[in-house]
């Protein structure tokens, strides 16, 4: 496996390794990330970088290591470059169906799913969206428990879904399993978890115009009072 990225060891080794960028050999420091990498040897990356901390999705990556026969997939911003690796930005947009559906509208959200995503239960278990996934989810797994409405556990399952559409390509179903599970955890969290009970009565009592006096006063005190406000009181 290829190690996470972390910043403190960038640059760290002053070691040059070769790696190949898109078929090309190029040298680069030891401890770059592939996306740093890119930069360092002049590539331009505007479509692929985003928030270079893991979570948009934007710099999804395909790589081999040497002697590797196993084509990987990861993110660029996340992923340390190693001598002898391969790869490739993901620049490519899939072009997936993405319904649209207005949570309030859904008479019964479990059964609905077959009709808004009728391929999800045409899953053949292949596993490759699992495969694919770079931030090792059990995509496969996911599918099937959307299938079958243990929406709650779909919603822990794909909490660190980047969305980067890597699981839609290799899908032998044509299911986009990012949507299916994004779908099933929007419907938890909106339709099936119960809101926190203090959550509610306090939303209550501010639309009910409770606090709104008080409001008005915060609102119309001056910086300095909201410093001296906002100490704790001893
Ligand atoms: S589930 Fe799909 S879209 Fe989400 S991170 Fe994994 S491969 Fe990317
Ligand atoms: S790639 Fe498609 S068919 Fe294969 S396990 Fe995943 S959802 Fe099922
Ligand atoms: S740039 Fe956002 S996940 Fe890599």
């Amino acid at each position: 496996m290829t190690e996470r990225v972390n910043e403190s060891t960038i640059g760290a080794h002053g070691r040059i390794i070769t790696v190949e960028i898109m078929g090309r050999p190029y040298s680069v420091p030891e401890g770059l990330t592939m996306l740093r990498a890119m930069w360092y040897t002049g590539h331009e990356v505007v479509r692929g970088a985003g928030c270079l901390g893991g979570f948009c999705g934007a710099c999804a990556v395909t790589y081999r290591t040497r002697d590797d026969v196993r084509l990987r997939n990861g993110l660029a911003c996340q992923t340390v470059v190693v001598d002898g690796m391969s790869f490739f930005l993901n620049f490519s947009y899939y072009p997936n169906r993405k319904a649209l559906y207005d949570l309030d509208q859904l008479s019964d959200p479990k059964q609905d799913l077959f009709k808004i995503y009728p391929e999800a239960t045409l899953c053949r278990n292949c596993n490759a969206c699992t495969e694919a996934c770079p931030q090792g989810i059990d995509v496969r797994d996911g599918v099937w428990k959307s299938v079958f409405g243990d929406f709650e556990k779909v919603s822990e399952m794909f909490m660190d879904c980047v969305m980067c559409g890597q699981c839609i390509p290799v899908c032998i179903a044509d299911i986009a399993p990012n949507h299916v599970a994004l779908y099933a955890s929007r419907v938890q969290g909106a339709r099936l978890t119960l809101p926190p009970e203090n959550l509610s009565k306090r939303v209550g009592e501010i639309q009910s115009g409770k606090y709104d006096r008080e409001w008005k006063r915060i609102l119309s005190m001056s910086e300095e009072d909201l410093k001296v406000a906002s100490q704790p009181s001893k």
